[in-house]
């Protein structure tokens, strides 16, 4: 639906790439879901490829119920099949929501103690081998 919004003849390009494209072309015409996501793990594995670096590690600071993590490590193993890049993925987070809010930087308005909750028995059993998750406060 975001694509939507651009010109008409990117549109029609990013329609031929949806259907022909490889997945870097994809990447290039924001057509895989979380586009920051493919794009910065795009730019890392070719970097990495290009210094000869065979593993990256993955950080990501917030879990909740795993979308983003999922997103990423499919992502990922995309990225692998095209570059040969390993990636270890590692997601820190309380395994019960958000902890209770300290000050106003924490935006106590928006955000309680207990949002964004995590199903950790599901996903741990959903999670692919090289994803790992960290359970705890992160300081
Ligand atoms: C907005 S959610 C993350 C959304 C997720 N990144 C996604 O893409 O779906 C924020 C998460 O940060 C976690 N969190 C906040 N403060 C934390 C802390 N001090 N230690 C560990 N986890 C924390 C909460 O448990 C919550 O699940």
């Amino acid at each position: 639906m975001e694509r939507l919004t651009e010109p008409i003849h990117l549109n029609l390009l990013a329609l031929f790439y949806f259907l022909f494209g490889s997945y870097k072309k994809k990447i290039d015409y924001d057509l895989i879901l979380r586009p920051h996501h493919a794009y910065s793990l795009l730019r890392v594995a070719e970097y990495a490829k290009e210094n000869e670096i065979s593993t990256v590690t993955l950080l990501e600071f917030g879990v909740a119920a795993g979308a983003g993590l999922m997103n990423m490590s499919q992502i990922a193993s995309e990225l692998t099949k095209s570059t040969g890049v390993q990636f270890k993925i590692y997601g820190f987070d309380t395994g019960k929501g958000m902890p209770p809010p300290e000050s106003y930087k924490d935006h106590p308005e928006y955000y309680l103690e207990g949002d964004f909750p995590m199903n950790f028995e599901e996903l741990q059993k959903n999670l692919p081998k090289n994803v790992e998750l960290i359970i705890g406060d992160v300081r």
